[in-house]
């Protein structure tokens, strides 16, 4: 089994993100209800965010609600807005303890007042804790979030805070929700899906992508470290020739 000694302290990925999926079948494979497959999948969370914790990511950024998520079922919806609460309330003194910073991308505006609340109680309370920064990305899509970018910097250009010559990729990433965020080094998929599903479209351009066929709620800290083991292995080019990168490391 895979241990965090195997792991290359010196080639930690800055920023990892995570499509967390199989929670559905997960449940289904067990003859329970969907909402099962969800409560199981905050041990997954809480196993995730410890091991990137512990060896040193500094960013984790996890797919906990999608903008297409709202056309499910209204159950399953306040069942996982529920257990979101509940997890914040249980899990705030994690956090605290393990210096995690909570974020949240994502339309908070029409998540529920409760929900809305609690998350920017526990944003509020962890914002000055040092450590890793968790994301959660909630009511999120990428195409929402580049639209919503978009529109805000055609009202700076409009109101002539912006010169249409200013724009290139670095500012018009400042107008993304993750502003301030280095791009993911690599992407996580469980459940055996090959899909990036409308996540961080704009930030995945060069980013490395690792899928696993395990279902989420089976996902222990040994999957995070396989993962990171297997980006270690890779050759990032970001459109270079490989003499090129080396070059680089070497200077
Ligand atoms: C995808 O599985 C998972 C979700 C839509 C929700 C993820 C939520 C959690 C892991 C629990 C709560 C999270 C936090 C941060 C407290 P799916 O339902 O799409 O599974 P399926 O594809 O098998 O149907």
């Amino acid at each position: 089994m895979t241990t965090k000694e195997d792991i290359d302290k010196n080639k930690i990925p800055t920023h990892i993100a995570v499509i967390m999926d199989g929670n559905g079948r997960w449940a289904k494979q067990k003859g329970k209800e969907r909402v099962v497959g969800h409560q199981h999948g905050v041990k997954a969370v809480r196993e995730v965010t410890e091991a990137a914790a512990e060896v040193g990511v500094k960013y984790l950024t996890l797919f906990a609600f999608s903008t297409e998520n709202w056309q499910r079922p209204s159950d399953e919806v306040n069942a996982l807005m529920s257990l979101l609460v509940s997890t914040l309330n249980s899990e705030i003194k994690t956090l605290m303890e393990n210096n995690i910073v909570l974020k949240t991308i994502g339309n908070l505006d029409i998540m529920p007042a409760q929900v809305r609340k609690n998350l920017m109680k526990t944003v509020r309370e962890t914002l000055h804790n040092k450590g890793m920064t968790l994301i959660l990305a909630l009511s999120y899509s990428a195409r929402w979030e580049i639209a919503g970018a978009a529109r805000e910097l055609a009202d700076d250009v409009k109101e002539g805070k912006v010169g249409l010559d200013e724009i290139d990729e670095t500012l018009f990433s400042e107008y993304l929700q993750t502003r301030n965020i280095p791009d993911p080094d690599i992407l996580i998929r469980t459940s055996g899906e090959y899909r990036v599903s409308n996540f961080l479209l704009w930030q995945i351009a060069y980013t490395e992508l690792y899928f696993t066929k395990k279902l989420w709620p089976d996902i222990r800290k040994e999957d995070l470290y396989d993962a990171i083991i297997d980006y270690q292995s890779r050759e990032r080019r970001f459109g270079l020739l490989s003499e090129q990168t080396k070059l680089d490391v070497d200077r």
